[in-house]
């Protein structure tokens, strides 16, 4: 299903924005600048409410090497901060737009919930499965992530089917990169290549408003769509923008960020 689009980027107003930037600042500030219907797709790892900073040496990391500055929301403020900044991409999302949102099972709740108070359709609730997760004794490991892909309208949405059964369960490796600075919660490239793939088209401009590393305005430049980030961090904000400096090009990822086993 493709959607009804008004024309390219150039053609939008994007308030105080232009297309292919990266913003420091909170997201619910800098989202309510944006002009309504000025996004085609939403694509967003939103913080989790838990530690993550405790957390950096987990995954076979070296914990130095992890990038601190991660902003956390606080768990009682959640469902609040949730359903706040999904109203807000409602609002900036074309009529035949698109959100993408990842979430921890221990959060999935206010996520649902805040899609249906936001107004979005849910058309498909997808499984990442990857390879690990933390160390337990007394409990299952944790080894995959929710995404719930909505639309603002279920008659009217971008869907360039790629294979034939696209199924809802996607196993895709988390990206390993070995001996280099990084965070704590970066996506893999190919996992969000494949939803820029199915639900844009080049040309479209991809929002990101909790961007952490970039990895969204990576992939959105190598795939020929235009982006847009926020990030409250400044570490992780000037750590984005360095990243797109280095690694916009396929030949950037795979020499940085192949899959080998080992340290992350
Ligand atoms: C799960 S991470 C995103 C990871 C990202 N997808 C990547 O591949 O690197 C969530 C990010 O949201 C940021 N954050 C937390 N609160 C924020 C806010 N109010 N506005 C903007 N960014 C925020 C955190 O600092 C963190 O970098």
């Amino acid at each position: 299903m493709r959607g009804r689009k008004s024309g390219g980027v150039k053609a939008r107003d994007l308030g105080p924005f232009v297309p292919d930037t990266i913003h420091q600042g909170d997201a619910l500030a800098l989202l309510s600048k944006l002009p309504a219907g000025s996004i085609d797709l939403v694509v967003t790892d939103p913080p989790f409410a838990i530690d993550f900073r405790a957390q950096r040496g987990n995954y076979n990391r070296t914990g130095s090497r992890v990038l601190d500055g991660y902003r956390e929301v606080l768990p009682d403020q959640y469902r609040d901060f949730t359903n706040r900044w999904m109203e807000e991409a409602f609002r900036v999302l074309s009529p035949a737009g698109s959100l993408y949102v990842f979430s921890g099972w221990n959060r999935l709740k206010e996520v649902l919930c805040g899609l249906d108070r936001a107004g979005f359709h849910t058309v498909n609730h997808l499984i990442w499965k990857f390879q690990f997760g933390v160390f337990t004794r007394r409990r299952y490991v944790t080894s995959h992530y929710h995404i719930l892909f909505a639309v603002k309208d279920p008659s009217d949405y971008t869907f360039n089917k790629q294979d034939h059964y696209p199924e809802d369960v996607w196993v895709i490796p988390r990206e390993y990169w070995k001996g280099r600075k990084k965070t704590a919660t970066k996506l893999p490239l190919d996992l969000v290549s494949r939803i820029l793939a199915y639900s844009s088209d080049p040309g479209d401009l991809v929002l990101d408003p909790f961007i952490g590393s970039g990895t969204v305005a990576v992939v959105a430049r190598e795939m020929g769509r235009h982006f847009l980030g926020f990030e409250l961090s400044e570490e992780y904000c000037a750590f984005a923008l360095e990243r797109l400096r280095e690694e916009g090009t396929r030949g950037g990822r795979a020499a940085g960020s192949g899959n080998a086993e080992g340290e992350n």
